[in-house]
């Protein structure tokens, strides 16, 4: 094989290096991709017929203190270090970009989200049902109340029948959805084949994906029933969660990276965690899990600390009804995650000791995201059952619940 370095490979990758010391991007595969990108487009467009020759500066907003060199053709493979990369604005046809990866700065935002966003009129009745609804979205709970109530007053209820497509993957996001009653499948098709992934179950919210990262959809939702849906067009969506992500993104960069749990995420899957992850607060001895439930939601404690009490069984089988004290979990500590790689109901309740702030990630978030953890998840199950087995003599709990 020849060691020959193709001619230009250093000069592209080193302009690329430059810009990437200069921006510092969160995500640099996101950040590779539109430069590069960018680069063929200006390439192209120089290429064709009619067109004058195109400079890299047209591709890098150029430094006030670089010489100007408008009327020279410069070549194309020498990159000038006094430019920067201008990222392209996002449109329909350069939409596989992560909005939140744009460095959108919630600071240079002074308004609290109160743009023109459209009102959907309500009656008391329909108010009370989509508050219902709305109240344990994750993507909802670190709103502010006033921007709560913006969100509810620009929803808008969808009526849906049995075996209607609400989202089909590959599409443009126009909604994201809260679910007031109905079933609704996930499919994904992939290499030409389609398979349900899950399932929402007359609770929960989708369509977050393609708004949040301007990307197409990734996944169909068909309803199995009658169903009512609550809407939150893109616009109002874009102004009050994507800028809230971004606050959530600075709030919680810290203490995700201190996750021991999250330490085998890139930064990237970190954080497009912290944009799906809602903030529940509990006070003292408040029930956050029941034994026997079915499971919906992961939990990583924050601050405070939880209790795990398990009701077992005598050698009978029987269920006993005090509850006894297995462990605790503390800061940067998760629990809640057995159900969710299991398929059944907790095996355990928890509870608040003391005042307890928790981080909330729902199943499907989970299952996208925290597919890589799943190695430790399993490791920490088996050392559950050795606890069980030292109390108990048993672990049978866990295995035939
Ligand atoms: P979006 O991509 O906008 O549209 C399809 C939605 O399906 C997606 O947002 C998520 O809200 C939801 N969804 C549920 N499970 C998955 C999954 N495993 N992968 C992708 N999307 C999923
Ligand atoms: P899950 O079953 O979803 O809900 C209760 C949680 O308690 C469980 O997940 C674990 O995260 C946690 N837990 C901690 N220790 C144990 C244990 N010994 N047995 C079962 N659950 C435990």
């Amino acid at each position: 094989m020849s060691a020959e370095v193709p001619a230009g490979l250093t000069d592209l990758l080193m302009g690329f290096t430059l810009e990437v010391l200069k921006q510092r991007p969160e995500d640099l595969l996101e950040f590779a991709v539109r430069y590069f990108t960018r680069l063929r487009e200006l390439k192209s467009s120089a290429r064709a017929p009619g067109r004058s020759p195109v400079t890299r500066g047209d591709a890098f907003d150029r430094d006030s203190t670089a010489p100007d060199s408008s009327d020279e053709e410069e070549d194309e493979d020498d990159f000038p270090e006094d430019f920067t990369f201008k990222p392209p604005p996002p449109s329909k046809c350069n939409r596989r970009v992560s909005v939140c990866a744009e460095g959108y700065n919630p600071d240079d935002d002074d308004d609290d989200g109160v743009k023109s966003m459209v009102v959907h009129h309500k009656t008391e009745e329909q108010r009370r049902r989509l508050q219902e609804a709305c109240r344990d979205i994750l993507l909802f709970k670190t709103l502010q109340q006033d921007q709560f109530s913006e969100v509810l007053d620009s929803m808008f209820e969808v009526l849906v029948k049995p075996h209607e497509c609400i989202i089909s993957q590959g599409d443009d996001g126009d909604n994201f959805y809260v679910i007031e009653r109905g079933v609704f499948d996930i499919v994904i098709q992939k290499d030409g084949v389609s398979r349900c992934v899950g399932q929402y179950d007359n609770k929960g919210s989708f369509g977050e994906l393609a708004l949040m990262y301007n990307t197409p959809r990734a996944a169909t939702i068909m309803s199995t029933q009658d169903g009512a849906l609550w809407a939150l067009d893109r616009a109002t969506f874009h102004t009050l969660i994507v800028k809230m992500n971004a606050k959530k993104r600075k709030m919680y960069e810290s203490f995700i990276e201190s996750v021991p749990l999250l330490t085998s995420l890139q930064l990237s899957e970190r954080m497009k965690l912290v944009d799906v992850l809602g903030m529940k607060s509990f006070k003292n001895d408040d029930q956050i899990l029941k034994q026997g439930d079915k499971a919906d939601c992961f939990y990583i404690v924050e601050s405070g600390e939880v209790k795990i009490m398990i009701k077992s069984k005598t050698a009978a089988g029987r269920r006993v009804n005090e509850e006894v004290e297995i462990s605790r979990c503390t800061a940067g500590q998760y629990f809640g995650e057995l159900a969710l790689v299991t398929n059944k109901p907790r095996a355990a309740s928890v509870y608040a000791s003391g005042e307890t702030r928790c981080l909330v990630i729902d199943v499907q978030a989970f299952e996208r995201l925290l597919g890589s953890c799943q190695e430790i998840l399993k490791r920490n199950i088996s050392h559950y059952e050795q606890q069980l087995v030292a109390l108990f003599g048993s672990s049978d709990d866990l295995k035939h619940e």
